[in-house]
């Protein structure tokens, strides 16, 4: 199979980003991780990177004049590495149309909420706080919106009665932990088909 290259996108804590590289480590995952974009210099996903030796673009945002001056330099690290899909993996910012032109298709983000559900920041509370009995994960396309491009797949997570935020957080991870991976294998092995807001996954 021809090499399939990846850019993760992070702003945080990196879990999402570890889970992809432990899967490309264990050979469960057959893509090359060729950059870490991460607008937060002091952010745990950046000694991610580093103990991984993956490549990083870090950059403060309010360094540049606006997003797109910021974004184009992005799409030139991205187009020199001919990375074929972008990893939205906890990146806390809105892509304008610089990035969204060139990779609609081909660039995914994971939520912390059924979509159209409790979409921005703040989704794991959001379902607690509404007393919501379900809640669970969501990876879709980006389509420069807030979180509202076509859904590839969502997994449901049960709310417990004494529920607090802390306690869904770790159920919610792991299952994008399980659920991220899973998305890019498909993309990589080509099974995904968009046709609208409508996404074909063939198993
Ligand atoms: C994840 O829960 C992800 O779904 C969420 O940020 C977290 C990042 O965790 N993304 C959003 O809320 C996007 N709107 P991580 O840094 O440990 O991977």
């Amino acid at each position: 199979m021809q090499p399939y290259r990846i850019a993760i996108f992070a702003s945080g804590s990196g879990s999402n980003f570890q889970a992809i590289v432990d899967q490309v480590q264990k050979g469960k995952l057959d893509v090359s991780i060729e950059l870490l974009v991460c607008d937060r210099p002091k952010a745990y996903v950046v000694e991610r990177a580093k103990e991984a030796k993956v490549p990083m673009f870090v950059f403060s945002p309010k360094e540049y004049e606006s997003r797109e001056a910021y974004e184009a330099l992005i799409l030139k690290e991205l187009v020199e590495r001919q990375v074929d899909l972008i990893v939205m993996a906890g990146y806390m910012r809105i892509i304008t149309d610089v990035l969204v032109g060139p990779y609609f298709g081909r660039m995914i983000n994971i939520h912390p909420s059924l979509l159209p559900s409790f979409p921005g920041v703040r989704a794991i509370e959001q379902a607690v706080e509404y007393g919501v009995k379900q809640t669970g994960v969501t990876v879709h396309f980006v389509d420069g919106g807030l979180d509202s491009g076509p859904i590839i797949a969502q997994r449901a997570v049960e709310i417990h009665e004494h529920e607090t935020a802390e306690s869904l957080a770790e159920r919610i991870h792991a299952a994008e932990h399980v659920l991220l991976p899973q998305v890019i294998r498909w993309l990589r092995e080509d099974r995904v088909s968009l046709d609208g807001r409508r996404v074909g996954v063939r198993l």
